[in-house]
């Protein structure tokens, strides 16, 4: 949701907290503000809209300082304009707090600093952190904070400085915080990207943690105030990692970079004729499956069921995490919870996990070192590098691709014949998937067709019933057309009202048993004059040919492999449809690349 960081040090701050801003924008960007310790005073800025608005304010302003904090946001409690926007300061000014999360009881803690006289100007529930500390502060910000925090139920990642201490206190419950330790500087972030360009050493704070940092110096505590030790790890990632590199948008970036990232999702785990994950788990003794996501990654996990019960056999069900957490499921002892997230910081899937206490729990994420990385029994990492644009393409194929070893592992594990068909095709995917993207020209003509559409159905069968949702998802997020998915047989019993000649229908037809199925769906909506658009690997099929508007030919592959294949196309599409309305591919309205709060 929103991004946060913090710098003390011997630099000018402002030009690496904008920089750190920059980078975090995907988190949240309907406002930003700017706090410095300039002359003994807190010096504080902020604008609504993005972080290039807030950066063109600071321009002629005498805001010069070593400490200060940053916050890019992503409104939940309060609009976006200038008051609601962070840092939030005290009533005289002297503390200032930025603040990722959201503060459940903050009406009622409004009351109470009201009835002491405390002037609460936004209407936000983040302001009233800096009033709580406030209330308690005397001389001594670190035990302010541990006071304060210990009123507020909720979750947040907060930075803290003031007027009249050289230090920033950080804290966290429920939203992501890591420290970076530079040369005489320390950093404190939402997440590494920030920080990146100037240390590569950092520490992921875990809840109920507290960290005081000054230029020299870092302490990470417990609420109790005793000094906990902390590992400092290595970002992996590099900065070119982060960067364009050359393509307008994050997103085509993203969708070009996944024939290299799945290859990276799949490096050294298929290693002499076996699968090799580290991940302790006998199949023998598993009684059913249950896997948890949301939006996207929640597709990948319906493929998932489909593989790991077509491969391994294993019961598989998956459930929405919003919806698992507060419907008491049923979790039995001998139960595997997998959990799917690219940020590893979904609230929703990580609250998931927190209620699976019985059984053990398997994380499929992408971010190294985020909080559902960390609290799982077992983790595979996507390795797919860091994914930046909103909407999750190289995520999703990175997913899939590490359901599919898991479901071979599973198999192997359970002492049951691999199929090296498919092992060896996998290994040939990246090929397949670089030969779509050869042919993005074809798709970008044909989506310079579909820009001013209202409508748009998405069809398809079995495995590829998920990417049918994908496809629609990704429509959706980046061009605000509206889209549905559905099961192409599910049609006639609802969806098929609604197609008329300004329906878009996208089809996604494979060769197999249930091809003319498909082809039949597809002539229901031709009869009815819905427009069609197809993607098939069988492209010179005359019924195909006579029903499609539009034709997109992908190679073909074997059934579990072919939503890494169709995909693409429906990436691509989105993705050219948004750019020709002149839209922000990289930050759709009212979204947020990692959703941490509920
Ligand atoms: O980081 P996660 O995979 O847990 O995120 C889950 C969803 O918020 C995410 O997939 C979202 O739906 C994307 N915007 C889809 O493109």
């Amino acid at each position: 949701m929103c991004g946060i960081i913090g710098y003390i040090g011997n630099k000018e701050v402002v030009p690496i907290l904008i920089n750190g801003l920059k980078r975090l924008e995907y988190r949240g960007y309907d406002s930003a503000g700017i706090c410095v310790l300039c002359k003994n005073k807190l010096q504080t800025l902020k604008k609504k809209g993005q972080i290039i608005e807030l950066e063109n304010e600071l321009i002629g302003k005498e805001i010069v300082g070593t400490i200060g904090i940053a916050h890019t946001r992503w409104a939940t409690h309060g609009e976006p304009n200038e008051i609601n926007s962070h840092p939030h300061l005290d009533c005289k000014n002297k503390i200032a707090i930025i603040h990722n999360g959201i503060i459940e009881n903050h009406f009622s803690l409004k009351k109470i600093l009201e009835a002491d006289g405390h002037k609460i100007i936004s209407n936000t529930d983040s302001e009233i952190v800096a009033h709580l500390i406030e209330k308690f502060y005397n001389e001594n910000l670190e035990e302010a904070v541990i006071k304060a925090i210990k009123y507020i139920e909720g979750t947040f990642g907060l930075a803290v400085i003031c007027e009249t201490e050289e230090k920033i206190i950080a804290v966290r419950r429920g939203s992501p915080l890591i420290i970076g330790i530079g040369d005489n500087e320390m950093f404190v972030s939402s997440d590494a990207s920030a920080i990146l360009e100037y240390t590569k050493k950092v520490i992921y704070i875990n809840d109920n943690e507290i960290v005081t940092l000054t230029k020299n110096n870092y302490n990470v505590k417990n609420l109790d105030g005793n000094l906990v030790n902390s590992e400092v790890q290595e970002i992996k990632w590099n900065l070119n990692e982060i960067e364009k590199a050359g393509f307008k948008h994050f997103m085509l970036k993203e969708i070009y970079e996944q024939a290299k990232s799945i290859e990276n999702t799949l490096r050294g785990r298929i290693r002499e004729n076996k699968i090799k994950l580290s991940v302790d788990i006998d199949p023998k003794l598993i009684n059913k499956i249950i896997i948890t996501a949301c939006g996207t990654s929640w597709h990948s996990a319906l493929i998932g069921k489909y593989l790991i019960e077509k491969i391994s056999g294993i019961e598989t069900c998956v459930d929405y995490a919003s919806e698992f957490r507060y419907r008491n499921p049923i979790i039995k002892n001998n139960d595997l919870l997998i959990a799917i997230s690219q940020s590893g910081e979904t609230a929703d899937t990580l609250a998931a996990i927190r209620i699976a206490k019985n059984c053990k729990t398997l994380g499929i994420v992408n971010v190294v070192g985020s909080t559902i990385a960390r609290e799982v029994d077992f983790g595979i990492y996507l390795h797919a590098g860091p994914e930046i644009g909103v909407a999750s393409t190289k995520a999703f194929t990175c997913q899939v691709s590490a359901l599919i070893l898991f479901a071979l592992h599973l198999r192997q594990e359970l002492g049951l014949e691999l199929d090296f068909g498919l092992i060896n095709e996998l290994i040939l995917i990246s090929g397949k998937i670089n030969s779509i993207l050869d042919k993005a020209d074809k798709i970008q003509e044909i989506s310079s067709h579909l820009k001013d559409a209202q409508n748009f159905l998405y069809l398809g069968r079995g495995i590829n019933f998920p990417v049918a949702l994908e496809g629609a998802l990704k429509l959706k997020e980046i061009s605000y057309i509206h889209a549905e998915g559905y099961p192409a047989a599910e049609m006639k019993h609802g969806p098929i009202a609604l197609i008329d000649e300004n329906m878009f229908v996208v089809f996604i037809v494979n060769r197999g048993e249930i091809f003319e199925k498909v082809v039949s769906n597809m002539q229901e909506v031709k009869a009815r004059g819905g427009s069609i658009i197809t993607i098939t690997d069988c492209p010179d099929d005359e019924m195909i040919k006579k029903l499609s508007n539009f034709i997109i030919s992908v190679p073909n592959t074997c059934e579990e492999l072919s939503p890494l294949i169709n995909v693409i196309p429906l990436q691509l599409m989105s993705y050219f449809v948004a750019d020709a309305k002149g839209l922000n591919v990289d930050k759709p309205r009212n979204l947020a690349k990692s959703v941490t709060v509920e």
